[in-house]
């Protein structure tokens, strides 16, 4: 065999160059790029018969769309990251810092979905006394839940094909390695390999597979970025150091909308679903408090209230600080300048920290003027009417822009007691006559600060 060329590849993003370079061209990172043999791994033999049968091509309208046949999985959050359910074939990421219950809500799931289907529980990085440990804490019998102690590529595949499971967990990727690769379980050319070939196992044999992957500190999934454009979902597992509940977030979903968020409480018998995920956010509110105002937020297609906080303080500093926690700071800095051009706050001797309470983090611009309402309200010493809601993202002209979902957001304020909503004067005139909540139509921030009192 002809000796095949070293390859570098980025330890980030799984890029492959022919030559060492300082900077990986692909993910701007410094020093990731490592060598890597191609001709002494990776071979293609276990790749299943089919992968190198011929293929022809099918009419479009001859093939089946497979809808409706999605999997219960037990877990109402769960099915719904999932898109309404799992997707038999489908293939699913889960990343999240160690600790923070990636094995347990794969646990719960699996052992839900075991009394239906077959399933196999490959677990990569603990022992079987932990994993019954686990299994008892949330009552698992599992008696249908095969578990399999294991870090070779080649023997997950063998039990996988003698026994079919309908339903695969690996947890983690990372602890997985294959006799052919040179490299230590976790490097980046032994995960994108093993990955890939239980990838093209799960779609030769229909069966849906979840891959558990830990994340590193920057917020990656550690080593190879490159599974997130490997697989079908990607959820990450999110959570607030200090608090209970535990987020899952779909960063991508072929079978669904990405965004979806499920929301779960830790407990000391596992992780319990947060139905309402707008009470657990609110619950802490102080009513009235100066500089608090609640935003109707869309998490996907849900919606969800959140409690904006800040505190707007005359600075001693020359340079006054600005701290967000859980909004963009580049935005928080736009909104500052819209307030001082267009109501002269003075904001630029004064502290300004904002907070969205809970830990969350808001992506939406639709918050834009519950901000610029929070700002105003702490700056002023103002309390804003505790029955009161805002929506709206707001342009550098001060004006107030239209956003979506209205509907859907006013009725989960109203189900939440509130009963008035400023929002943008263009979706306003577009609603209809019905609401369960009075509605405040606003066109620019001036108009805004006139309308926050009771
Ligand atoms: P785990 O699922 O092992 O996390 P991961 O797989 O993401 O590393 O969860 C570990 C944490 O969750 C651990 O700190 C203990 C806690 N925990 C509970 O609070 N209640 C429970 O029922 C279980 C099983 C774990
Ligand atoms: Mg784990």
């Amino acid at each position: 065999m002809a000796k095949e060329k070293l390859r570098f590849v980025c330890s980030d993003c799984g890029a492959d160059f022919g030559q060492w370079v300082g900077k990986c061209a692909a993910c701007g990172a410094w020093n990731t790029l490592k060598a890597f043999n191609p001709g002494s791994g990776g071979n293609q033999s276990r790749r299943p018969a089919s992968a190198a049968a011929r293929s022809e091509p099918t009419p479009l309208s001859q093939i089946a769309n497979g809808g409706g046949a999605r999997i219960q999985v037990g877990i109402g959050e769960f099915n719904r990251v999932l898109g309404g359910g799992l997707t038999p074939g489908s293939v699913t990421l889960i990343a999240g810092d160690p600790g923070i219950g990636k094995s347990t809500l794969l646990m719960e799931a699996l052992a839900s979905l075991a009394t239906k289907l077959p399933v196999l529980y490959v677990s990569g990085e603990e022992s079987p006394q932990q994993l019954k440990q686990r299994a008892d804490r949330l009552g698992i019998q599992g008696d249908n839940f095969p578990v399999l102690m294991e870090n070779r590529l080649e023997e997950v595949i063998r039990v996988v094909e003698e026994t079919s499971p309908a339903i695969l967990v690996v947890d983690s990727v990372q602890t997985l390695a294959s006799d052919d690769i040179p490299a230590a379980a976790g490097a980046v050319t032994q995960v994108r390999e093993c990955a890939g070939h239980l990838i093209a196992l799960a779609k030769h044999r229909n069966m849906a597979m979840f891959l558990v992957g830990h994340v590193t500190k920057e917020g990656q999934i550690a080593g190879p970025r490159v599974l997130e454009h490997m697989v079908d979902t990607v959820l990450y597992f999110e959570g607030e150091r200090g608090h209970d509940y535990r987020i899952i977030r779909a960063v991508k979903n072929r079978f669904g909308p990405a965004n979806e968020i499920g929301v779960f409480e830790m407990r000391a018998d596992g992780l319990q679903e947060v139905k309402n995920p707008s009470e657990l956010f609110l619950s802490e509110r102080v009513q009235g408090a100066a500089g608090s105002v609640v935003f109707a937020g869309m998490e996907g297609t849900r919606p969800v209230l959140l409690e904006i906080q800040s505190l707007v303080a005359p600075s001693p500093l020359a340079q006054p600080r600005r701290t967000t926690l859980g909004w963009d700071s580049n935005r928080l800095a736009m909104l500052t300048a819209v307030l001082e051009k267009r109501l002269g706050l003075g904001l630029f001797s004064h502290d300004i920290f904002l907070n969205i309470a809970g830990g969350f983090r808001i992506t939406e611009t639709a918050a834009d003027l519950a901000v610029a309402a929070s700002l105003f309200a702490s700056h002023r010493n103002l309390s804003v009417d505790p029955g009161l809601v805002i929506i709206g993202e707001v342009g550098l002209a001060g004006e107030v822009r239209a956003v979506s979902h209205v509907i859907t957001r006013l009725k989960e304020a109203a189900k939440l007691g509130f009963s008035r909503c400023l929002l943008p004067k263009k979706v306003y005139n577009k609603l209809p006559g019905n609401l369960p909540i009075k509605t405040d139509p606003i066109s620019s921030i001036d108009e805004m600060i006139e309308r926050l009192g009771v």
